[in-house]
């Protein structure tokens, strides 16, 4: 018995005897082609009977004796019985090493964005490893100050900072500002002006968003690079070139770069070098010393998928900018979320009923669903299930994995495949749960969000708690 592996898998910590070779070729169904968060296991060559397959799954996982999986050396079934269900656990081993694959492939100024997953424990993993943190609203900077670090380190984004986001920011000294919009800049100009006197000639280090005008392969939600854009400057309509004068002559900015984020699970990283291209052309002329590509690296949410390298990503954006005359010097940067934290994650979820309907389907619900993850509703995002208690079991049953709430469309795997004796009290875990998951999470039916639980070195640590029911009327008044 074993995991199913994968052909030429992005994880340099696989776990030796508990991978199997195995039906791997499904695995480069759609690499190098389109997918966004929309991906569905049907993008692959049909459906996926064998184990889980080895890359959706954290580095450290491992079979043990009796079958059940581990990660960090932590029992998932354990697990579940002592911290109940559901339950988001993540791997830290598996968190350290993609910061740090980021900060190889990327150096000390990447991004790690942390509205993929943020809490003050993963602020503080991420800045440990070297990594400074992009946040967009006042809530993620207050998470990250509160977990102490260094507001040099922060990176503020946000189409529509307010006054009082922007006057916090810019008063706990964060490392960038990234500007998105005219009405900003007149916020800006305010709240600077007369400000280097005061801080003895230190001026707002700044990069101007724009939006190159490219469209990257993903789902329409996430897309952000397109000139119909709420984000950023037009580069075609000549709004971010107005954008630059303004800021330069700002006395209390300091303009020293550009920004574009072209979209979010984006496979074909051709479009990362697209968009490079063109915002080259803006870039150069201006002699700023960064260049950052913002985020979007796609990861594998089902079998069928392979996603580009965060190594591959790098090398593929720096050519560019080789082959695009970015001088050599320029700090060139990103902003990585979900390709650092996505894998590392799981849920864990208990059975709590099986219904059949006769000639139609199986319908498995569990004790959560689209308020710990909204993602497979909101995207027609797939996903997979499995049994950690028979991690390396065949999944010949073809069920619909559903959750509690009050609607129909409250479904979290549309065409799960699970062992034969999947029962009532099985723990379900769905995999690649790390990102978006909890940081989209809601109290939707007054269901308390589920707690967050870092595993290593065969210990637990419980880094963000359970909601309890007084939690639920904790605003009340
Ligand atoms: N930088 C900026 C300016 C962004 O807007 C984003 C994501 C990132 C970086 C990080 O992108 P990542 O590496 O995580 O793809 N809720 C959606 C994803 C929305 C992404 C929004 N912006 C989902 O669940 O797929």
């Amino acid at each position: 018995m074993g995991l199913r592996g994968t052909s030429g898998g992005t994880d340099p910590h696989a776990v030796g005897d508990a991978v199997a070779d195995g039906a791997g070729g499904a695995a480069a169904a759609t690499s190098g082609g389109v997918s966004g968060p929309g991906a569905h296991a049907a993008a692959g060559p049909g459906p996926d009977t064998g184990p889980v397959a080895r890359h959706l799954l954290p580095d450290t996982a491992a079979i043990g004796p009796g079958g059940g999986l581990s990660v960090g050396g932590v029992d998932l079934c354990d697990l579940a019985d002592d911290l109940g269900t559901p339950l988001f656990v993540y791997d830290e081993a598996h968190l350290r090493s993609r910061c740090r694959q980021a900060v190889d492939a990327w150096g000390r100024g990447v991004a790690y964005a942390t509205k993929a997953f943020l809490c003050k424990a993963m602020a503080r993993l991420a800045y440990d490893e070297g990594m400074c943190l992009d946040v967009s609203t006042g809530g993620e900077l207050h998470v990250a100050l509160s977990a102490g670090v260094p507001a040099e380190r922060l990176v503020m984004h946000g189409n529509n900072k307010s006054e009082a986001e922007m006057e916090r920011a810019l008063a706990a000294g964060v490392g960038r500002m990234v500007v998105d919009s005219f009405d900003e800049i007149d916020r800006l100009e305010r709240l600077t002006a007369g400000r280097a006197g005061r801080t003895g000639g230190h001026r707002q280090p700044v990069l101007v968003r724009v939006t190159p005008g490219v469209e990257a392969h993903t789902h329409e939600f996430v897309r952000t690079g397109q000139d119909d854009s709420k984000f950023g400057f037009g580069l075609a309509s000549g709004a971010a070139a107005a954008a630059v004068d303004r800021l330069r002559r700002l006395p209390g900015v300091e303009l020293v770069g550009v920004h574009a984020h072209i979209g979010s699970q984006v496979f074909r990283i051709g479009s990362f070098a697209d968009a490079v291209e063109v915002l080259a052309g803006f870039f150069v002329p201006l002699d700023l010393p960064e260049l950052c590509v913002g985020g979007g690296l796609g990861v594998a949410y089902v079998g069928s998928e392979e996603a580009p390298t965060m190594g591959e990503w790098a090398v593929t954006v720096r050519d560019e900018c080789a082959r695009a005359g970015v001088p050599g010097a320029t700090r060139v940067t990103a902003e990585p979320g979900r390709s650092v934290v996505a894998t590392a994650g799981l849920t864990l979820y208990r059975v709590g009923t099986v219904k059949v309907v006769p000639g139609i389907r199986t319908f498995v619900a569990v004790d959560g669903g689209m308020s710990d993850n909204p993602r497979p509703v909101l995207y027609g995002s797939g996903y997979e299930a499995f049994l950690p208690r028979a991690a390396g079991a065949e999944r010949r049953r073809a069920v619909r994995l559903v959750g509690k709430h009050c609607e129909s469309g409250d479904v979290l795997v549309a065409d799960a495949r699970v062992p034969d004796d999947l029962a009532v009290g099985d723990v379900v875990a769905t995999p690649v749960t790390g990102a978006y998951g909890y940081s989209m999470a809601s109290n939707y039916n007054k269901v308390p969000r589920p707690a967050v639980v870092f595993v290593s070195g065969g210990r637990a640590r419980v880094v963000v708690r359970r909601e309890t029911d007084d939690d639920l009327t904790r605003l009340d008044s």
